[in-house]
């Protein structure tokens, strides 16, 4: 059995070179893509939720330690993206320089990343159209069982975040590729609520609401070393760096970009830099304007519509306006979500590790619609049964985890391959990768037991599947494959 074997490189590479994607992406573009799949609940669901639970308004420092962790990262998945320009992601990375067992580790969490992702946005979805709605939609309609409001009443499940979802997955199925004009505006509307917010709200900013600036020790409900104080600024980063998952979707389109050795490093972080400022001035607002004790009751959902309702007077369109927008803004971040979740699939149904079902085309649509079908049943399982904490530490989770050994990568390919062209190379190696494992690994550990142990389930049925079906199945099983592979390795 061998766990280390790779798909061949240079077939690969000769692939990229000779697809038939148009390169038409420059660094602008990338990082316009990247803040599209950036900005989203992250931002307008999660900033409350680490407030409330361990930051406090301490959160702004939370953003900026997630922000190094996704920095440190983001220059290692540079120098893969532009080392392996192909349409794919850590998973494909993985697989040509790692081996296949890492590859499949990889992609299992990737799943934790894409779908759960897809179902905590859809969540956060369902709370902003609550407000929009005349009157609210009933609380068992658009909550999880596991839910209960103030007044007792018990959640059954959450209608409109399915509902979301299916019109996503229909768009999808009908190939949908969502169009730079629609991207562009959206990421425009996307970026002018969060400054709008920011202007207007840094004139409401109360001081008094910054003070402590961390959660004080000994707050009920807050025993644990990373529920308060400087610990808490730790335990926030793992609730916040939900917020800049999708950077490394910039990666994904390497294929497409007119010059990846140059344009990748800069759209990847160029879009992180952006995203990082945006969100430790809006952190500072939400948190100056809005008393981070509110947002652990009457001010959990929706939190920014409430804040601004709440405590902008006279700026009341501005909470309209949010959620309108927050609305549009949302359904771009969940179609890249289940895009990427079905690119992910496809890949590893062609290298044979999955169920060819996941790879199967529609002979009209040309888009891997049976993927795409069950896809949106198991993302509708979590966004309509589970609440989106869960999901979204899961996305956390799985996500850091993804990133952890991407910088573990980045040292063993200089190591195994130090001659391998590199159009970016990640600086300082290894220091660079190794802060990046402990400031990731930082936040996983912060990350409640829960969200931990589950995590630790789901990785453990993914080596089951691994060992029982995806070893068996693997395209690397085939003698001609393997020459390739020995040949490869000779490049
Ligand atoms: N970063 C994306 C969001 O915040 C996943 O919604």
């Amino acid at each position: 059995m061998d766990l280390t074997r790779k798909k061949p490189l240079g077939a690969l590479l000769q692939q990229a070179a000779h697809g038939n994607l148009k390169r038409s992406l420059t660094a602008k573009s990338l990082v316009a893509l990247g803040i599209g799949a950036i900005i989203g609940a992250g931002l307008f669901v999660r900033t409350a939720a680490a407030s409330a639970q361990n930051a406090g308004p301490a959160v702004t420092l939370s953003y900026i330690v997630a922000a190094i962790g996704c920095a440190f990262a983001g220059l290692c998945y540079a120098e893969f993206a532009a080392m392996i320009p192909i349409a794919g992601s850590a998973y494909t990375y993985a697989y040509t320089t790692m081996g296949e067992f890492v590859a499949w580790i990889i992609g299992w969490a990737l799943v934790l990343e894409y779908a759960l992702g897809a179902a905590t946005v859809a969540i956060g979805w369902s709370e902003y159209l609550n407000r929009l709605v005349p009157g609210g939609i009933p609380y068992q309609w658009c909550h999880s069982p596991l839910q209960t409001s103030d007044t007792g009443v018990q959640g059954i499940f959450n209608a409109p975040a399915l509902l979301i979802l299916l019109i996503l997955t229909l768009l999808l199925i009908k190939g949908t590729q969502e169009s730079a004009t629609v991207n562009g505006i959206i990421v425009m509307l996307k970026v002018a609520i969060v400054i709008a917010f920011v202007l207007v709200g840094w004139q409401f900013v109360k001081p008094a609401n910054l003070h402590p600036y961390t959660i004080p020790a000994g707050t009920p409900g807050h025993e644990g070393f990373f529920k308060h104080g400087w610990g808490g600024v730790l335990g926030g980063a793992g609730i916040v760096f939900f917020a800049f998952i999708g950077f490394d979707a910039v990666s994904t389109a390497a294929q497409e970009t007119k010059n990846p050795g140059r344009d990748m490093p800069k759209g990847i972080l160029g879009s992180l830099a952006i995203c990082t400022i945006l969100y430790i001035v809006f952190g500072y607002v939400l948190t100056g304007v809005c008393n981070w004790r509110e947002f652990q009751t009457v001010g959990k959902e929706a939190s920014v519509a409430y804040a601004a309702q709440h405590y902008m007077p006279g700026y009341a369109w501005l909470a309209t306006a949010i959620t309108v927008a927050i609305l549009l803004g949302f359904s771009s971040v969940i179609l890249v979500m289940l895009l990427g979740q079905s690119r992910v699939f496809y890949s590893m149904a062609n290298d044979g590790l999955l169920p060819r079902l996941f790879s199967d085309v529609h002979s009209r649509f040309r888009t891997p619609y049976k993927c795409n079908i069950v896809l949106f049943f198991f993302v509708s399982i979590f966004a309509a049964l589970a609440p989106g904490d869960v999901t979204g530490n899961l996305t956390s989770i799985g996500t850091l985890f993804a990133f952890v050994l991407v910088c573990i990568g980045v040292i063993i390919m200089r190591r195994l391959q130090p001659d391998l062209n590199r159009p970016f190379r990640t600086p300082l190696v290894p220091l660079v990768p190794i802060l990046g494992v402990i400031v990731c690994g930082g936040m996983i550990v912060s990350l409640d037991r829960r969200t931990q142990l589950t995590a630790l389930l789901w990785m453990a049925i993914g080596l089951c599947i691994y060992f029982l079906y995806s070893q068996r199945h693997s395209n690397l099983n085939s003698p001609a494959l393997r020459r390739a592979e020995q040949a490869a390795e000779s490049i």
